[in-house]
Protein backbone atom coordinates (compact mmCIF):
# COMPACT_ATOMS: atom_id res chain seq x y z
CA UNK A 1 0.00 0.00 0.00
CA UNK A 2 1.58 3.34 -0.97
CA UNK A 3 1.71 5.07 1.83
CA UNK A 4 0.30 9.25 0.72
CA UNK A 5 2.54 11.25 3.33
CA UNK A 6 5.90 9.29 1.69
CA UNK A 7 8.82 11.61 0.29
CA UNK A 8 10.86 10.29 -1.88
CA UNK A 9 14.58 11.94 -2.72
CA UNK A 10 14.32 13.88 -5.30
CA UNK A 11 12.48 17.13 -6.31
CA UNK A 12 11.05 15.02 -9.88
CA UNK A 13 9.89 12.08 -8.25
CA UNK A 14 8.01 14.04 -5.30
CA UNK A 15 6.10 16.18 -8.12
CA UNK A 16 4.91 12.78 -9.43
CA UNK A 17 4.22 10.61 -6.30
CA UNK A 18 4.33 12.77 -3.30
CA UNK A 19 0.81 13.07 -1.90
CA UNK A 20 -0.67 10.45 -4.24
CA UNK A 21 -2.14 8.38 -4.32
CA UNK A 22 -4.85 9.68 -1.58
CA UNK A 23 -6.67 6.85 0.53
CA UNK A 24 -10.00 7.46 0.19
CA UNK A 25 -9.50 7.18 -3.98
CA UNK A 26 -10.76 3.40 -4.60
CA UNK A 27 -7.18 2.77 -6.09
CA UNK A 28 -7.07 5.21 -8.85
CA UNK A 29 -3.82 6.43 -10.08
CA UNK A 30 -4.86 9.51 -10.77
CA UNK A 31 -6.46 11.34 -8.14
CA UNK A 32 -10.25 12.24 -9.12
CA UNK A 33 -12.21 15.50 -8.81
CA UNK A 34 -14.01 15.08 -5.34
CA UNK A 35 -16.85 17.54 -6.41
CA UNK A 36 -18.49 17.41 -3.07
CA UNK A 37 -18.87 20.69 -0.97
CA UNK A 38 -19.50 18.72 2.22
CA UNK A 39 -18.86 15.12 3.74
CA UNK A 40 -20.24 13.29 6.41
CA UNK A 41 -19.64 13.77 9.69
CA UNK A 42 -17.39 11.37 11.64
CA UNK A 43 -15.82 11.88 14.83
CA UNK A 44 -14.28 16.23 14.48
CA UNK A 45 -13.24 17.55 17.66
CA UNK A 46 -12.74 21.28 16.01
CA UNK A 47 -14.26 23.29 13.68
CA UNK A 48 -11.16 23.24 11.03
CA UNK A 49 -11.64 19.74 11.02
CA UNK A 50 -15.06 19.50 9.53
CA UNK A 51 -14.70 17.98 5.65
CA UNK A 52 -16.05 20.86 3.43
CA UNK A 53 -14.37 22.55 0.51
CA UNK A 54 -14.22 26.43 2.07
CA UNK A 55 -11.89 24.50 5.17
CA UNK A 56 -9.66 22.80 2.13
CA UNK A 57 -9.65 19.54 3.21
CA UNK A 58 -11.29 17.34 0.52
CA UNK A 59 -8.70 14.72 -0.43
CA UNK A 60 -7.67 17.17 -3.97
CA UNK A 61 -6.99 19.35 -1.25
CA UNK A 62 -4.70 16.88 1.00
CA UNK A 63 -2.95 15.43 -2.05
CA UNK A 64 -1.40 19.31 -3.07
CA UNK A 65 -0.62 20.01 0.21
CA UNK A 66 1.39 16.71 0.56
CA UNK A 67 3.11 17.14 -2.67
CA UNK A 68 3.89 21.12 -2.13
CA UNK A 69 5.56 20.50 1.01
CA UNK A 70 7.13 17.75 -0.38
CA UNK A 71 8.96 19.49 -3.22
CA UNK A 72 9.30 22.49 -1.07
CA UNK A 73 11.25 20.94 1.55
CA UNK A 74 8.44 21.95 4.36
CA UNK A 75 6.48 20.49 6.86
CA UNK A 76 3.18 21.76 5.46
CA UNK A 77 1.54 23.26 2.75
CA UNK A 78 -1.83 25.33 1.62
CA UNK A 79 -3.79 24.99 -1.89
CA UNK A 80 -5.45 28.90 -2.04
CA UNK A 81 -7.65 30.01 -4.78
CA UNK A 82 -4.99 32.58 -6.33
CA UNK A 83 -1.38 33.98 -5.80
CA UNK A 84 -3.42 37.28 -4.26
CA UNK A 85 -5.20 34.77 -1.94
CA UNK A 86 -2.03 33.30 -0.58
CA UNK A 87 -0.15 36.75 -0.43
CA UNK A 88 -2.78 38.40 1.51
CA UNK A 89 -3.63 35.29 3.67
CA UNK A 90 0.07 35.23 4.63
CA UNK A 91 0.68 38.76 5.27
CA UNK A 92 -2.41 39.42 7.56
CA UNK A 93 -1.50 35.82 9.35
CA UNK A 94 1.73 37.76 10.77
CA UNK A 95 1.07 41.49 10.63
CA UNK A 96 -1.69 42.72 13.10
CA UNK A 97 -3.33 45.79 13.64
CA UNK A 98 -0.42 48.38 14.77
CA UNK A 99 2.73 46.08 13.55
CA UNK A 100 4.97 47.18 10.41
CA UNK A 101 6.38 45.36 7.77
CA UNK A 102 9.44 45.44 5.43
CA UNK A 103 8.41 45.32 1.75
CA UNK A 104 10.83 44.64 -1.53
CA UNK A 105 10.19 48.15 -3.75
CA UNK A 106 10.31 45.96 -6.74
CA UNK A 107 7.17 44.15 -6.13
CA UNK A 108 4.48 42.30 -8.79
CA UNK A 109 2.09 45.16 -8.99
CA UNK A 110 -0.88 43.16 -7.14
CA UNK A 111 0.98 42.49 -3.54
CA UNK A 112 2.41 46.23 -3.68
CA UNK A 113 -1.44 47.71 -4.19
CA UNK A 114 -2.56 45.70 -1.41
CA UNK A 115 0.18 47.09 0.75
CA UNK A 116 -0.26 50.55 -0.76
CA UNK A 117 -4.22 50.24 -0.88
CA UNK A 118 -5.38 48.22 2.05
CA UNK A 119 -2.91 48.29 4.77
CA UNK A 120 -3.77 51.59 6.68
CA UNK A 121 -7.88 50.00 6.62
CA UNK A 122 -6.07 46.78 8.29
CA UNK A 123 -3.96 49.18 10.87
CA UNK A 124 -0.89 48.23 10.22
CA UNK A 125 2.05 50.41 7.89
CA UNK A 126 5.02 49.00 5.54
CA UNK A 127 7.86 50.67 4.14
CA UNK A 128 9.80 49.52 0.87
CA UNK A 129 13.12 48.69 0.97
CA UNK A 130 15.82 48.17 -2.25
CA UNK A 131 16.58 44.66 -1.80
CA UNK A 132 17.84 44.59 -5.66
CA UNK A 133 21.43 43.02 -6.52
CA UNK A 134 23.99 45.86 -5.42
CA UNK A 135 21.40 47.20 -2.60
CA UNK A 136 22.97 48.41 0.93
CA UNK A 137 21.70 45.84 3.24
CA UNK A 138 22.72 48.05 6.33
CA UNK A 139 20.36 50.52 4.57
CA UNK A 140 17.44 48.30 6.05
CA UNK A 141 17.90 49.29 9.30
CA UNK A 142 17.48 52.43 8.76
CA UNK A 143 13.25 51.46 8.57
CA UNK A 144 13.01 48.95 11.06
CA UNK A 145 11.00 50.06 14.18
CA UNK A 146 10.13 47.82 17.20
CA UNK A 147 6.61 46.59 15.75
CA UNK A 148 8.17 45.38 12.60
CA UNK A 149 7.09 41.76 11.98
CA UNK A 150 7.43 40.36 8.50
CA UNK A 151 10.04 41.33 5.61
CA UNK A 152 8.34 39.97 2.44
CA UNK A 153 10.29 39.51 -0.74
CA UNK A 154 10.30 38.12 -3.85
CA UNK A 155 12.86 35.14 -5.46
CA UNK A 156 13.10 36.45 -9.36
CA UNK A 157 11.56 40.51 -9.24
CA UNK A 158 9.31 41.74 -12.63
CA UNK A 159 9.76 43.17 -14.98
CA UNK A 160 13.62 43.73 -14.47
CA UNK A 161 14.30 39.90 -13.65
CA UNK A 162 16.75 40.69 -10.64
CA UNK A 163 18.24 38.54 -7.97
CA UNK A 164 18.41 40.25 -4.33
CA UNK A 165 20.93 38.91 -1.94
CA UNK A 166 18.16 36.78 -0.34
CA UNK A 167 21.07 35.50 1.88
CA UNK A 168 21.50 38.43 3.41
CA UNK A 169 17.29 39.04 3.59
CA UNK A 170 17.66 36.07 5.74
CA UNK A 171 20.24 37.06 8.26
CA UNK A 172 19.05 40.68 8.40
CA UNK A 173 15.22 38.68 9.62
CA UNK A 174 17.03 35.97 11.90
CA UNK A 175 18.80 39.19 13.40
CA UNK A 176 15.51 41.29 14.38
CA UNK A 177 13.76 38.49 14.95
CA UNK A 178 11.33 39.14 11.55
CA UNK A 179 9.14 36.33 9.90
CA UNK A 180 10.35 36.18 6.09
CA UNK A 181 8.01 35.69 3.43
CA UNK A 182 9.44 34.87 -0.25
CA UNK A 183 7.58 34.95 -3.45
CA UNK A 184 8.95 32.20 -5.26
CA UNK A 185 6.25 32.30 -8.34
CA UNK A 186 8.91 33.42 -10.86
CA UNK A 187 12.15 31.13 -9.93
CA UNK A 188 10.21 28.45 -8.87
CA UNK A 189 10.91 25.31 -6.61
CA UNK A 190 12.85 23.65 -9.58
CA UNK A 191 15.68 26.38 -9.54
CA UNK A 192 15.10 27.65 -5.96
CA UNK A 193 13.84 26.29 -2.31
CA UNK A 194 13.54 29.03 -0.05
CA UNK A 195 12.93 26.86 2.81
CA UNK A 196 16.59 25.21 2.14
CA UNK A 197 17.78 28.48 1.81
CA UNK A 198 16.20 29.66 5.68
CA UNK A 199 12.91 31.35 4.76
CA UNK A 200 9.57 30.97 6.91
CA UNK A 201 7.20 30.95 4.11
CA UNK A 202 6.96 30.32 0.63
CA UNK A 203 3.88 31.52 -1.38
CA UNK A 204 3.68 31.11 -5.16
CA UNK A 205 0.65 32.63 -7.80
CA UNK A 206 0.57 28.97 -8.66
CA UNK A 207 -1.36 29.82 -11.52
CA UNK A 208 1.64 30.40 -13.36
CA UNK A 209 4.82 27.70 -13.26
CA UNK A 210 2.98 25.40 -10.80
CA UNK A 211 -0.20 25.32 -12.96
CA UNK A 212 1.88 25.59 -15.88
CA UNK A 213 -0.66 25.48 -19.19
CA UNK A 214 -2.56 29.16 -18.49
CA UNK A 215 -5.89 27.08 -17.55
CA UNK A 216 -6.64 27.99 -14.24
CA UNK A 217 -5.80 30.29 -11.30
CA UNK A 218 -4.19 29.09 -8.10
CA UNK A 219 -1.67 30.06 -5.35
CA UNK A 220 0.14 28.15 -2.55
CA UNK A 221 1.22 28.76 0.50
CA UNK A 222 4.19 26.67 2.07
CA UNK A 223 6.23 26.44 5.64
CA UNK A 224 6.12 24.90 8.86
CA UNK A 225 3.29 23.26 10.70
CA UNK A 226 3.04 26.18 12.93
CA UNK A 227 2.88 28.83 10.18
CA UNK A 228 0.60 26.69 7.81
CA UNK A 229 -2.03 26.08 10.69
CA UNK A 230 -2.19 29.87 11.18
CA UNK A 231 -2.53 31.19 7.45
CA UNK A 232 -4.71 28.00 6.92
CA UNK A 233 -6.86 29.52 10.09
CA UNK A 234 -6.91 33.15 8.28
CA UNK A 235 -7.68 31.52 4.94
CA UNK A 236 -11.29 30.02 6.32
CA UNK A 237 -12.14 33.72 7.26
CA UNK A 238 -11.26 35.29 4.19
CA UNK A 239 -12.86 32.56 1.64
CA UNK A 240 -10.16 31.81 -0.46
CA UNK A 241 -9.83 28.41 -0.75
CA UNK A 242 -9.15 26.17 -3.80
CA UNK A 243 -11.85 24.19 -6.04
CA UNK A 244 -11.49 20.71 -6.20
CA UNK A 245 -11.55 21.09 -10.18
CA UNK A 246 -8.96 23.28 -9.85
CA UNK A 247 -7.10 21.38 -7.44
CA UNK A 248 -6.85 18.20 -9.93
CA UNK A 249 -5.09 20.48 -13.14
CA UNK A 250 -3.02 21.89 -10.60
CA UNK A 251 -1.79 18.35 -9.70
CA UNK A 252 -1.60 17.36 -13.19
CA UNK A 253 0.42 20.35 -14.21
CA UNK A 254 2.46 19.84 -11.25
CA UNK A 255 3.76 16.29 -12.74
CA UNK A 256 5.72 18.12 -15.54
CA UNK A 257 7.05 21.14 -13.85
CA UNK A 258 10.84 19.82 -13.94
CA UNK A 259 10.68 18.83 -17.13
CA UNK A 260 8.85 21.90 -18.22
CA UNK A 261 11.01 24.02 -15.96
CA UNK A 262 14.24 22.51 -17.32
CA UNK A 263 13.09 23.54 -20.91
CA UNK A 264 12.25 26.68 -19.90
CA UNK A 265 15.80 27.21 -18.87
CA UNK A 266 17.84 26.84 -21.00
CA UNK A 267 15.23 28.12 -23.97
CA UNK A 268 15.30 31.22 -22.15
CA UNK A 269 19.85 31.24 -21.88
CA UNK A 270 19.44 30.42 -25.70
CA UNK A 271 17.15 33.36 -26.12
CA UNK A 272 19.01 35.54 -23.69
CA UNK A 273 22.76 34.84 -25.18
CA UNK A 274 21.11 35.67 -28.71
CA UNK A 275 19.30 38.82 -27.62
CA UNK A 276 22.76 40.39 -26.10
CA UNK A 277 24.64 40.09 -28.99
CA UNK A 278 21.48 41.48 -31.59
CA UNK A 279 22.39 44.92 -32.56
CA UNK A 280 18.45 45.99 -32.24
CA UNK A 281 18.60 45.44 -28.28
CA UNK A 282 20.03 47.46 -26.01
CA UNK A 283 20.06 45.66 -22.41
CA UNK A 284 18.78 42.01 -21.45
CA UNK A 285 18.16 41.65 -18.05
CA UNK A 286 18.60 37.69 -17.64
CA UNK A 287 20.49 36.24 -14.31
CA UNK A 288 21.75 33.54 -16.30
CA UNK A 289 24.28 35.96 -18.49
CA UNK A 290 27.71 36.12 -16.81
CA UNK A 291 27.51 40.21 -16.78
CA UNK A 292 24.01 40.08 -15.15
CA UNK A 293 24.20 42.14 -12.07
CA UNK A 294 22.42 39.50 -10.73
CA UNK A 295 24.34 36.53 -12.00
CA UNK A 296 26.38 36.13 -8.49
CA UNK A 297 23.26 35.57 -6.27
CA UNK A 298 21.33 33.77 -8.63
CA UNK A 299 24.10 31.44 -9.50
CA UNK A 300 25.44 31.09 -5.70
CA UNK A 301 21.52 30.37 -4.58
CA UNK A 302 19.48 28.83 -7.42
CA UNK A 303 19.86 25.81 -9.42
CA UNK A 304 18.85 27.20 -12.64
CA UNK A 305 17.82 31.02 -13.66
CA UNK A 306 14.44 30.25 -14.77
CA UNK A 307 12.37 30.89 -18.22
CA UNK A 308 11.81 34.82 -17.53
CA UNK A 309 13.67 37.55 -19.16
CA UNK A 310 13.22 40.82 -20.31
CA UNK A 311 15.28 43.24 -22.88
CA UNK A 312 15.48 46.93 -24.05
CA UNK A 313 15.20 47.30 -27.68
CA UNK A 314 17.30 49.90 -29.21
CA UNK A 315 14.28 52.33 -29.37
CA UNK A 316 10.64 52.28 -28.63
CA UNK A 317 9.78 52.24 -32.32
CA UNK A 318 12.41 48.77 -32.47
CA UNK A 319 10.04 47.21 -29.71
CA UNK A 320 6.69 47.96 -31.45
CA UNK A 321 7.80 46.51 -34.86
CA UNK A 322 8.73 43.48 -32.68
CA UNK A 323 5.70 42.83 -31.04
CA UNK A 324 3.88 43.37 -34.45
CA UNK A 325 6.19 41.10 -35.82
CA UNK A 326 6.76 38.21 -33.37
CA UNK A 327 4.75 35.08 -34.74
CA UNK A 328 4.95 32.56 -32.19
CA UNK A 329 4.41 33.78 -29.16
CA UNK A 330 1.34 35.60 -27.89
CA UNK A 331 1.06 39.22 -26.93
CA UNK A 332 -0.71 38.50 -23.24
CA UNK A 333 0.06 39.31 -19.79
CA UNK A 334 0.80 36.84 -17.17
CA UNK A 335 3.47 34.09 -17.47
CA UNK A 336 4.77 30.43 -16.64
CA UNK A 337 3.23 28.69 -19.15
CA UNK A 338 4.05 25.49 -21.92
CA UNK A 339 3.32 29.09 -24.66
CA UNK A 340 5.98 31.83 -24.36
CA UNK A 341 4.56 35.06 -24.19
CA UNK A 342 5.38 38.80 -24.64
CA UNK A 343 4.67 42.11 -23.03
CA UNK A 344 5.40 45.75 -22.86
CA UNK A 345 4.85 46.36 -19.44
CA UNK A 346 4.87 50.04 -19.57
CA UNK A 347 1.17 49.41 -21.36
CA UNK A 348 0.29 46.32 -18.91
CA UNK A 349 1.49 44.86 -15.66
CA UNK A 350 2.79 48.46 -15.11
CA UNK A 351 0.04 50.60 -16.56
CA UNK A 352 -1.80 51.78 -13.71
CA UNK A 353 1.99 52.63 -12.39
CA UNK A 354 2.55 57.07 -12.97
CA UNK A 355 5.00 57.48 -16.31
CA UNK A 356 7.71 59.25 -14.34
CA UNK A 357 7.71 56.42 -11.93
CA UNK A 358 7.59 53.55 -14.89
CA UNK A 359 10.90 55.62 -15.59
CA UNK A 360 12.21 55.52 -12.36
CA UNK A 361 11.89 51.60 -12.16
CA UNK A 362 13.37 51.37 -15.33
CA UNK A 363 9.71 50.20 -16.75
CA UNK A 364 10.03 52.24 -20.58
CA UNK A 365 7.82 51.76 -23.49
CA UNK A 366 11.53 50.20 -24.99
CA UNK A 367 11.13 47.27 -22.63
CA UNK A 368 9.99 43.94 -23.56
CA UNK A 369 9.24 40.78 -21.13
CA UNK A 370 9.55 36.83 -22.14
CA UNK A 371 7.59 34.28 -20.74
CA UNK A 372 9.80 31.70 -22.68
CA UNK A 373 8.03 28.56 -23.10
CA UNK A 374 8.33 25.07 -23.93
CA UNK A 375 8.67 25.35 -27.69
CA UNK A 376 11.51 24.14 -30.23
CA UNK A 377 14.32 26.74 -29.92
CA UNK A 378 15.63 26.81 -32.95
CA UNK A 379 12.05 27.92 -34.25
CA UNK A 380 11.73 30.43 -31.23
CA UNK A 381 15.03 31.84 -32.01
CA UNK A 382 14.06 32.20 -36.02
CA UNK A 383 10.92 33.94 -35.23
CA UNK A 384 12.59 36.66 -32.83
CA UNK A 385 15.72 37.22 -35.42
CA UNK A 386 13.04 37.85 -37.64
CA UNK A 387 11.33 39.98 -35.53
CA UNK A 388 13.96 42.35 -34.66
CA UNK A 389 15.25 42.64 -38.30
C1 LIG B 1 5.16 37.27 -8.88
C2 LIG B 1 3.66 37.18 -8.78
N1 LIG B 1 3.11 36.95 -7.58
C3 LIG B 1 1.77 36.87 -7.44
C4 LIG B 1 0.91 37.05 -8.50
C5 LIG B 1 -0.58 36.98 -8.29
O1 LIG B 1 -1.05 35.75 -8.69
P1 LIG B 1 -2.57 35.45 -9.09
O2 LIG B 1 -2.86 36.20 -10.34
O3 LIG B 1 -2.60 33.97 -9.21
O4 LIG B 1 -3.42 35.95 -7.95
C6 LIG B 1 1.45 37.28 -9.77
C7 LIG B 1 0.55 37.45 -10.93
O5 LIG B 1 0.95 37.84 -12.00
C8 LIG B 1 2.86 37.35 -9.91
O6 LIG B 1 3.44 37.60 -11.10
Amino acid sequence: MTDYSKRYKTLATNLIHAGAPHPNIEGAVATPVFQSANYLMSDEQTYDAVRYIRLNNTPNHHVLHNKLAAIESAESALVTSSGMAAISASILSFVKAGDHMLAQNTLYGGTQSFLDDDSAGFGFSFDNIDVGPGADSSAWEKSLRDNTKVIYVEGISNPLIEVGDLRAVVEFAKANNLITILDNTFATTVNFRPIEAGFDIVVHSATKYLGGHSDIVAGAVIGSTEHIDKVNHKLLHLGGSLDPHACFLLERGMKTLALRVERQNSNAQRLAEFLAKHPAVRKVNYPGLPDDPSHINAKSLFDGFGGMLSFYAKDDATAGRFLDSVTIPKYAASLGGVESLVVRPSMSTHLGIAPEERVRLGVTDDLIRVSVGIEDVEELLADFKQALS
